[in-house]
Formats: structure tokens, sequence, C-alpha cells
């Protein structure tokens, strides 16, 4: 019996034979996952005993090693890549350094780095990482977007055995640990639609790896079969845990073809009215990740419904960066906007001249800029980006001269005399170093 199959038998008892039997039906990666750790005594504080859970820990603690992030940028190695869906695919790194990668929260995002081979420059983007925290590896998985250059890139470019330089994972949309080890937790309600899925398998993966009694619900809406990413593995969690754990998978078919349904699918448009009516009540943690429309239509149903607004968050694809299948926007409070908004008076910053001392290249600030970014970008002056709003870090430049401000402050590592430029508004003349 191998070392997996042993651990699966002492926590999952009367469970073994059904894990055993549906093994042929599930890929490598998801089987590894949940024949090691994921079963639904574990997942039950009350059931597992003493002994039981200082394996579990000493297991957990095994693959989670507490490594600190890094800082900046760190080659990887792409160990595998496998489609999805049609325009889907994964992408897994690996160390290259024989160092461990960081340890992540689901639902948390990497940014990705590479040289575009037509114009020299480097194109970074962020993306949510759909692998568990627990494992050695990061994955992304990347939706091909017509026109999109970075995700066009990682399709036709890159392939095993490339590397690539990310940093760091990062973002405030993620799976709140605390929530699952307090007393009496609130239900987690995971809602995606189509890419959407990636942060919220992720969240499911370490859900399903901890020690709690929590209810869990993914609802998930695509198209049809085909074009769902990690349908299939989905569909053997579901049926492998619903019966004796509190976790329950919701599937929306919104055009299904012949024999995409199975006994408890549904056909039409997720809904919040559908969402609340499927769990019987509005209480719990609400993550909502999908295009900007269905997050906000879902969002906002959600709070008419009862939903408390602070328990409600999304993660936007898209958005600032124009590029689908690129997180781009972090996680946020859809009822407090207000938060988001420069107080100071905007006409500040219009005027001053930003200089770039490497490009040689200056322009003055204009209304309607964003940050430093946009100034780079308007002179083609080389700085990498990513979420577009102070999260990632991808835009950190050195300041030479000059002052600037910030609406808020960025959440990524900033050190004196650095400035994150996408969110960098000057109140000076500036020197930045780029
Ligand atoms: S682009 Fe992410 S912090 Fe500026």
């Amino acid at each position: 019996m191998s070392p997996s199959l042993f651990f699966a038998a002492i926590f999952c008892g009367s469970c073994f034979l059904l894990f055993v039997g549906s093994a042929d039906a599930i890929e490598e990666w998801e089987w590894k996952r949940l024949t090691r750790k994921r079963l639904p005594k574990l997942r039950s504080g009350k059931a597992i005993d003493a002994a039981s859970a200082k394996l579990a820990d000493q297991s957990a603690s095994a693959a989670k090693p507490d490594v600190s992030r890094w800082k900046g940028w760190r080659s990887a190695s792409v160990q595998s890549v496998k489609d999805e869906s049609p325009d889907c695919r994964s992408f897994v790194f690996v160390p290259t350094d024989g160092e461990p990668f960081s340890a992540f929260l689901g639902g948390q995002y990497l940014t990705v780095r590479l040289k575009d081979p037509s114009s020299g420059k480097n194109v970074s983007r962020c993306y949510s990482l759909s692998s568990g925290p627990d494992e050695p590896h990061y994955r992304i998985t990347v939706k091909r977007v017509p026109g999109g250059m970075m995700s066009n890139l990682l399709h036709d470019t890159i392939d095993v055995g490339d590397r690539i330089e990310i940093q760091a994972p990062k973002g405030k949309f993620h799976y709140s640990v605390e929530e699952s080890q307090s007393p009496n937790p609130e239900p987690l309600n995971l809602v995606a639609a189509g890419i959407g899925i990636t942060p919220m398998l992720s969240m499911l993966f370490q859900s399903l790896n901890e020690r709690t009694d929590r209810d869990v619900n993914l609802f998930y809406q695509v198209r049809n079969a085909v074009d769902a990413p990690f349908l299939a593995p989905i569909r053997e969690i579901a049926k492998m845990l619903e019966a004796s754990t509190g976790v329950r998978v919701h599937l929306w078919f919104s055009k299904p073809e012949d024999d995409d349904l199975r006994p408890g699918d549904s056909i039409g448009r997720l809904s919040a009215e559908r969402i609340v009516d499927r769990l019987g009540h509005h209480r719990g943690e609400y993550l909502i990740c999908g295009p900007d429309v269905f997050m906000n239509v879902i969002a906002e149903g959600l709070i008419e419904c009862g939903a408390s607004a602070d328990r409600v968050m999304f993660e936007s694809f898209g958005g600032k960066s124009k590029s689908a299948g690129a997180l781009a926007v972090p996680a946020c409070d859809p009822c407090s906007d207000a938060s988001d908004v420069d107080e100071s008076n905007s006409d500040d910053s219009v005027g001053w001249n930003v200089a770039f001392q490497t490009s040689g290249k200056s322009a003055s600030f204009e209304a309607g800029m964003d940050g430093l970014l946009d100034v780079a970008e308007s002179l083609d002056v080389d700085v990498d980006s990513g979420c577009r709003s102070g999260d990632c870090g991808a835009c950190v430049r050195r300041l030479l001269s000059g002052e600037v401000r910030y609406a808020e402050a960025p959440e990524c590592d900033v050190e004196d005399g650095e400035a994150v430029l996408c969110v960098a508004k000057p109140v000076s003349e500036v020197v930045v170093d780029a």
C-alpha cells in the first residue's frame, strides 16, 4: 500500500473503498490531493481524534513550509502545461533555485513576467492561482483572450521547461483561515463564472484541507461542459464529498449540450435570488469572481437579498488592464467604493513634469491619469505592470527626486525612495528610475 493510500485509510475509514473506486476518474493531481488529506473526517474538527490531528498537522506543515515572501522577480520553470478547456490552459511552475516557493492563501494571485519576442519588451500580468496552497508548485490557468498580449504569449510561446519570472503571491481576495477556525464559522459561499473558477478552486482546496466544520458552497456558472475549465475534477470532488461533508457544488449551465447535465445541475443563469434560494438563507461570506457584469449583478443582488455588504467580496478580471483573464482589480467591498475615491484635489497632480532618467523621456502628468505608470506608457517607457491598483508590486521603481502621493496606501511592498507607479501621483516635479 502506498503512503498516500495508508493515510487515506487512517482518516477515511469506511469511505476508503469509495475513494479508491473513484481514482480512475480523477486526474493525477486531484487524486494526490484527495487521498493525502482532503477526506470527510479530516474536515470535521469534531470527528478527528488527537492522534489523527497530530498526523494531519505534521502532514500539513510538511506540505506548507513556513517560507516568507521573496521580494521582486524570481525565476520559475514550467513543469507542465495542460488544456483545461478549448481556450483555457494551465501552467505549473516550480522553483529553479532549489528553494521552496512562498506559502499563500487560496484565492491569491501570481504576477507573471515574460519577454515579448516580437518587441523585446517585458510583459507582466496577474493571474489567480488555481492550485491548492499545500502544493509545492504554483499553477495558474489562463484564458486566451483575442488580442490579449500576455494570454497569447503564454498560450503560443510557453511550454514545459521554459523559464518565466514571477513575484510572490499576493492579494486581498483570499480564504479566511481565522473564520474557518472560529468556533461557529459562517458558511463560505464561492460564486464563479467561467475562468473566474480559478481562485475558487484554490480556496476550495484550502477548505478541504482544513479540520473545520464550515459549510462550503461552490456556485459555478458555465456555458456548457466543454467550455468549463475544471468541471470534471469539480464533479468528482462533489461526488465524493457531498454526502458526508458540508461541501456542496451547484452547477448552472446557460447553454448545455446533449449529455452535459447531471442530477442536481441547473439550466439558466445564476442569480442572487437563486443562490439564496438554493442555500435556504443569506448568511455567510460570499466571494465572487467572473466578468464584471456578473459580479456586480450578483453582489448587488445578494445585498438586496439580505447578505451583509461587508461579507460580499469580488475579484475582477479585466478591469483597468482591459485584459480579460488577467486579474486587474483587487478584492473590494462593492459597497465601499467611496473609500476608493481620491478625496484630495485631483488637479494637484496635473501639470507636474514627470521625467524618466534611464530612457531620457519626460512629459506632464495629465488630467484623468491614474498614476505615473500612465505617463510612462504614453512615452513608451518600459515599466512592468500587473494589477494597476497598487497591489502586485510589478510597477515599483525608484523615485530619484520629487514627491508623490497615494489616494490609498498601496498594498504591495514599497520601501523609502520607491514609488508604486500605477497609483502614485506627483505633487512636485519627479524623476523616476526607468
Ligand atoms: S501594477 Fe501592480 S502595483 Fe502597480
